[in-house]
């Protein structure tokens, strides 16, 4: 399911996107906060992003991956995500990324409420949530800013790059206050 914000497009990603999804898993910047860590090859990659191009034939869907594009020029600039629970839960678990080159214009911003009312207003989900290293302030900031709330913390949970960091758990209820 495609959607469109103010400068951006998100578009759910294909086997023609096995490339550029890979590019943007090669990049330092965006791996530092990840579990995955870089993928060692393309065969790598393919299997990463073969559940959610799968996921694209089911109904109901269980997780979606969207590449993120400028209106303006079609580059694509990130990835994001949203694995919903699909159960009487009824939660959603959201992630994205972007292109380091973009960082600081307000991009993920624009993506994560996005995420955030296409979990509410399309999925009919009643809570959305997120996990964050501790460490990652950016990304903790974006989630801050989009109305979540830090509902924990967990203790040494994400192997990343040999070392067990923090985790923040953030999320947001349905009838929690937000500006968009
Ligand atoms: C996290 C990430 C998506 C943010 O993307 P972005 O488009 O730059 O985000 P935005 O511009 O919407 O917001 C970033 C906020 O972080 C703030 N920020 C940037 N550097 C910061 C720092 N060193 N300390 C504190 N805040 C910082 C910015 O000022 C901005 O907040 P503001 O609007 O209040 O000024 C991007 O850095 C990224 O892709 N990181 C790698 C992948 C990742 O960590 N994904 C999230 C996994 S949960």
């Amino acid at each position: 399911m495609n959607q469109t914000t103010n400068r951006l497009f998100l578009e759910e990603i294909g086997w023609d996107d096995l490339e550029l999804v890979h590019a943007l898993h090669s990049i330092p910047e965006l791996d530092e906060y990840n579990t995955l860590g870089i993928p060692k090859d393309l065969e790598e990659t393919r299997k990463v992003i073969q559940s959610a191009i799968d996921d694209q034939q089911k109904n109901p869907r269980s997780q979606f991956c969207w590449k993120i594009g400028l209106k303006t020029t079609e580059q694509v600039i990130g990835l994001a995500g949203m694995f919903p629970s699909n159960d009487r839960f009824r939660l959603g678990e959201i992630y994205y990324k972007i292109h380091p080159g973009f960082w600081g214009k307000g991009y993920a911003t624009e993506v994560a409420k996005a995420l955030v009312s296409f979990g509410f207003e399309e999925l009919k989900l009643h809570k959305v949530e997120a996990g964050v290293s501790s460490e990652n302030v950016r990304s903790v900031r974006v989630l801050e800013k989009i109305g979540m709330t830090r509902e924990g913390l967990r203790r040494k949970i994400l192997p990343i790059r040999g070392a067990w960091k923090d985790n923040y758990h953030y999320a947001i209820v349905e009838d929690d206050p937000r500006d968009y």
